[in-house]
């Protein structure tokens, strides 16, 4: 499996991580006021992580929060930890003070499955039961599904607007772990994840193929711990080995990045 390079990179480098969480914050207002006014709705996944969780925390006090009509906006995860509903290390636990803090409709609001609801601890089932949820998602505004143009399958999920994904220091997206089975799978846009190198290790995650179905995807790294991963999967042409080399956007795909961890990047690379 190659990266395709239909939407290479684009890279934007914020002086330290508070100042990129509050810049990003600000971009992703203007993009759903802009995907509401063009489409009545906007579609946004959400990651887990410190930087998603910082962008998260930035929404909730930006000072254009209330531009977006939040009772139209889906959200969905891109992966979660398979643990009990309210544990606290579930990601959308970690996104609850801003899920509190706007005006969203609960029933717009996708939660992936936890390990004590209906399907138990079955991962599979469960993370079978969010792309169902996808699924309808996709139906309803008649996207999704079929071949795309570089004659992949793409699975039946809707038009996220905005896909956000955090960066592991193994290049890790999502719960698509480099050499995992998971990274490599292609049929299904939803995928249970056992023995993930990152704890908890039982999580549910978007494919990468639904990854790509996105619109956008947002790639959100700060620190010095990033560089080398951001330096190998900007480098990288196999998402087998640097899963977040085959996150790109169908329209755009941009890499938010502090100064820290951009710092193994040429300065050519940058915007
Ligand atoms: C998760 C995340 C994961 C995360 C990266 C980066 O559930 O753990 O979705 O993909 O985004 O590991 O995490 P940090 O931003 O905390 O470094």
């Amino acid at each position: 499996m190659t990266t395709s390079e239909r939407t290479p990179p684009r890279i934007v480098v914020h002086p330290d991580k508070e100042r990129m969480a509050r810049a990003t914050a600000a971009s992703l207002i203007t993009t759903v006021v802009d995907a509401q006014a063009t489409r009545g709705h906007a579609s946004v996944v959400l990651t887990g992580g410190r930087n998603g969780n910082a962008l998260l925390a930035a929404l909730a006090e930006a000072p254009g929060r209330d531009t977006v009509d939040w009772s139209r906006v889906d959200l969905w995860w891109g992966d979660e930890r398979f643990l009990p509903d309210g544990d606290p290390d579930r990601n959308h636990t970690q996104a609850r003070a801003f899920l509190d803090a706007v005006p969203l409709d609960p029933a717009r609001v996708h939660a992936m499955p936890a390990s004590d609801g209906p399907h138990g601890d079955d991962v599979t089932a469960a993370a079978e039961a969010y792309a169902a949820e996808l699924a309808t998602a996709a139906e309803a505004e008649g996207s999704g599904g079929g071949e795309n143009t570089e004659g992949t399958s793409v699975p039946r999920v809707p038009s996220f607007d905005v896909l956000l994904l955090g960066l592991g220091p193994d290049t890790h997206v999502a719960s698509l772990f480099p050499e995992h089975p998971a990274v490599a799978e292609t049929g299904r846009s939803v995928v249970g994840v056992r023995e993930a190198p990152k704890p908890p290790p039982t999580r549910i995650s978007l494919t990468l193929p639904a990854l790509r179905a996105a619109r956008e995807v947002w790639l959100l790294a700060a620190g010095e711990d990033k560089a080398e991963a951001a330096d190998s999967a900007l480098k990288g042409t196999d998402p087998l080995r640097t899963p977040a080399s085959g996150a790109r956007g169908r329209e755009r795909t941009l890499w938010i990045l502090d100064e820290a961890a951009a710092a193994l990047l040429p300065a050519s690379a940058r915007d």
